[in-house]
């Protein structure tokens, strides 16, 4: 049967505030064109022709990678960028001491410049998107105005989007949040693009009291697909502090016993520390009848339920994960998820029409284009692939997705957990007292900065509950909102915290990581219920030796004891790190996070 195509520019929504403020943006940046996304795959394929005609994406080799595209980036336009992204509280005393503030009149009256006239020569896309399961209790909407077609086939990915979020909207149940987005390259008449249009200004900025969204000069990950960090963490954040829910830098994983029974578990790590390998992990062979299920890899929208537990969903629909270290050996269930229906950034191009980055294979393909388009061979100093390359690729294509992953009323939680990559003084895992000292745990987590956030790697940073980049308000006030959250909870989850990243003085990790993290994960998931034995020490409960399973793993025992092992004087200087955050802090700081510390100072012995 023979269709007319329908006309892109003729809106999907009924919804008078939205046709408004999409008249008023367009007047604004003054785009080309407009198109309302429909989010169907005739449309999506359209796209995705359209930016193989401009240069942007590559077809891959179809018959390998089927469904798959793959783009290089602008090399100033390769990660979140943190010095430029903004919260913009009516009091600067709201963003705290953690964000970039501007006076919100200001920045207005900034932004208004820089988008004027922004979008010239392109598209602007209407991008109605959901947060969530279309039509969940815990989903949110929002609506991206974008310059970027790039941007629009991520979200496809990464969110739900089109037609059946354009009809929630005109039910008019909930708020929309507005975002606006443009790479901030006009183009003039007759003037050629850029295959990865973007700017060297670039403006990340949010406004928490009125929800809204702006930002400028990138086309990158967090900077632009604004579902992801910018709305899912930071506005939503502010939204969960405000309805009594939390918005976290969290993967969801469930893992099920040979009985059956399900404990699901969530997990704050900073960027690029592991938590798309934790999310997806295959259990060790010895570890028969156990199955780890992923719910979500980067973000978990928690809420209290009803009877009081805590209940949480991921808000995304895809995985945007680093690509570099993602094999066949560490991550199988990643590789079989982006194995088609994928889009890459800034990896390497395969001479047979593939990809490839740093730890993919053993062995380095002879030749390939790299992250730059430049040649590429192995004897070269370069790496082939960006560090913070990465895959977008569909959470449904996950051979561990969870089949209660799009429950709209999310899974319920029994353990959270909190790590970062620390060489030194960290132990493998340790388990909170209670509620308190778990807070206090996750508030003064400390990391070595990765390549996600750009700026200087390897320095150990306080990253609060890997919130550090994405929370949108005061950083004391979200421990207070952390503290209070027990009150409505009937079963508190379980705490811990973790760290695979401990080195000997050879500077090698002790810990082999990536599947045997399993027996870690075993340990917490029956603590959780009750059925693991610990001993109590100054940081908190710790399993001995032979509260592993060891089973198909030889692992010396003085090695586990080197992993757990914690010394005073390493804690003074940690403790000294806890003191300098909370200095920072000290007029929004929760008094708990003092007497947790002084807790904690009386237990330790600073003499050894
Ligand atoms: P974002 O998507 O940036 O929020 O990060 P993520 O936490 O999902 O990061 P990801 O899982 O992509 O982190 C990948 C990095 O962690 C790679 O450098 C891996 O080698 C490393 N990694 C993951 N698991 C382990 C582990 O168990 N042990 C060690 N040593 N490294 C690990
Ligand atoms: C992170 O940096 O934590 C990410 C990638 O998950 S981005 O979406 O670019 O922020
Ligand atoms: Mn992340």
């Amino acid at each position: 049967m023979l269709t007319t195509p329908r006309d892109p520019s003729r809106p999907l929504s009924e919804n008078l505030h939205l046709l408004k403020w999409v008249e008023k943006m367009a007047h604004l940046t003054k785009p080309a064109a407009i198109h309302w996304v429909d989010g169907s795959e005739e449309e999506n394929a359209q796209l995705c022709q359209e930016m193989v005609d401009a240069g942007t994406f590559v077809r891959l080799n179809q018959e390998t990678w089927p469904g798959c595209y793959y783009a290089r980036s602008h090399a100033n336009d390769v990660a979140r960028v943190e010095d430029r992204t903004y919260i913009c509280s009516l009091s600067k005393d709201n963003a705290g001491p953690m964000n970039n503030w501007e006076d919100p009149f200001k920045m207005r009256k900034k932004l208004k410049a820089l988008f004027n006239g922004s979008m010239a020569g392109r598209t602007m896309y209407v991008l109605a998107f959901s947060m969530g399961p279309v039509g969940s209790p815990m989903s949110q909407i929002g609506v991206q105005l974008t310059d970027s077609p790039y941007v629009v086939v991520n979200t496809r990915i990464m969110a739900r989007i089109g037609l059946s979020v354009c009809k929630l909207i005109d039910k008019n149940v909930k708020r929309v949040v507005p975002c606006m987005h443009s790479v901030g390259a006009p183009l003039e008449a007759g003037q050629k693009d850029a295959t990865w249009p973007c700017n060297t200004e670039k403006y990340i900025v949010h406004f928490p009291e009125s929800r809204e969204i702006w930002s400028y000069g990138s086309g990158y990950g967090g900077n632009a697909l604004l579902g992801k960090k910018c709305f899912a963490l930071r506005i939503a954040s502010n939204m969960a502090r405000d309805e009594g829910w939390m918005a976290e830098h969290m993967l969801i994983l469930g893992v099920e016993n040979p009985q059956g029974e399900k404990t699901y578990v969530a997990a704050a790590f900073p960027s690029a520390c592991g938590k798309t390998n934790l999310a997806m992990l295959i259990p060790p062979a010895s570890f028969a009848g156990w199955k780890v299920w992923t719910v979500g890899d980067d973000i978990a929208w928690i809420k209290p339920d009803d009877k009081g537990k805590l209940r949480a969903i991921n808000p995304e629909a895809g995985f945007f994960g680093v690509a570099p270290g993602t094999s066949d050996q560490t991550n199988p269930n990643a590789m079989a998820a982006l194995r088609s229906n994928t889009i890459f950034t800034n990896v390497a191009l395969t001479t047979d029409g593939g990809v490839w980055w740093e730890g993919m294979t053993e062995t380095p393909p002879a030749e390939c284009t790299d992250w730059q388009g430049n040649r590429w061979t192995p004897e070269m100093a370069t790496k082939a692939a960006h560090p913070n390359a990465r895959f977008t690729a569909p959470a449904s294509q996950c051979p561990t997705i969870d089949p209660a992953w799009e429950d709209p009323t999310g899974v319920p939680l029994s353990a959270i957990m909190f790590g970062g990559r620390r060489a030194e003084t960290i132990p493998l895992v340790y388990q909170a007292f209670n509620w308190s000292s778990g807070v206090y745990m996750g508030a003064t987590m400390g990391s070595e900065t990765t390549a996600a956030a750009g700026g200087v790697q390897g320095k150990v940073r306080r990253d609060p509950m890997a919130m550090l980049p994405f929370c949108g308000y005061h950083m004391g006030d979200y421990f207070r909102h952390w503290l209070k959250m027990q009150r409505n909870l009937s079963e508190t989850p379980r705490i811990f915290h973790v760290n695979w990243f401990r080195k000997d003085i050879a500077g090698k990790f002790l810990w082999p990581g990536f599947s045997e993290n399993m027996r870690i994960l075993k340990w917490i998931v029956d603590r959780s219920r009750v059925r693991a034995l610990a001993r109590e020490t100054p940081i908190g409960w710790m399993p001995r030796f032979e509260d592993i399973e060891w089973k198909g793993l030889d692992f010396p025992r003085e090695k586990f004891e080197e992993l757990q092992s914690f010394k005073g004087s390493d804690w003074i200087s940690e403790v000294i790190g806890h003191e300098e955050l909370f200095i920072q802090l000290h007029d929004h700081l929760p008094p708990e996070m003092i007497y947790e510390r002084e807790l904690l100072i009386c237990r330790l012995r600073f003499d050894e």
